[in-house]
């Protein structure tokens, strides 16, 4: 199994390769109408994962911690889910997966501030 640091980034690069394809699909074809979906899938999804994997990167004891890979699979989630409910939103079919994905977001960015309290960051040994 990859590790937590190459997990966090390897799916941040993929999430940003889609998102690149999707911007240059929106300056392609004049419609930008989904753009704040590509924004969210750049940032929370991109960004916001690589400092993560940044973080479990510098930080081996929260990496091999039994919340580790439960993390990586909430950010994932939030990301595909809040970027789907935000189309969604946009194309005016329910906001109800945009608020699912917001609070697993939430959750992702909670359970982060749980390990950097927990673990502190860096090697410790
Ligand atoms: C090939 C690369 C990319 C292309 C071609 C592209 C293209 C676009 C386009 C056409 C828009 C709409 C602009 C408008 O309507 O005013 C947009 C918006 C945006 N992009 Fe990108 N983009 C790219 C990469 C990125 C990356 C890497 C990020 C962030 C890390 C990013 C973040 C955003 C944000 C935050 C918005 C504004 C969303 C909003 O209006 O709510 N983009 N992009």
């Amino acid at each position: 199994m990859k590790s937590v640091p190459t997990m966090f980034f390897a799916t941040a690069a993929f999430f940003v390769l889609l998102g690149m394809i999707w911007g240059i699909q929106m300056s392609a074809t004049g419609d930008h109408s989904l753009s704040p979906a590509h924004g969210h899938l750049n940032l929370v999804g991109f960004v916001t994962m690589s400092i993560m994997g940044i973080y479990y990167a510098l930080t081996p004891a929260a990496a091999a911690s039994k919340w580790a890979r439960p993390h990586y699979f909430l950010a994932v989630s939030s990301v595909v889910i809040l970027v789907v409910g935000i189309v969604m939103a946009l194309t005016e079919n329910g906001e109800t997966l945009a608020k699912i994905g917001s609070v697993l977001a939430v959750l992702s960015i909670l359970t982060f501030l749980v390990m950097i309290l927990k673990f502190g960051v860096g090697n410790k040994e």
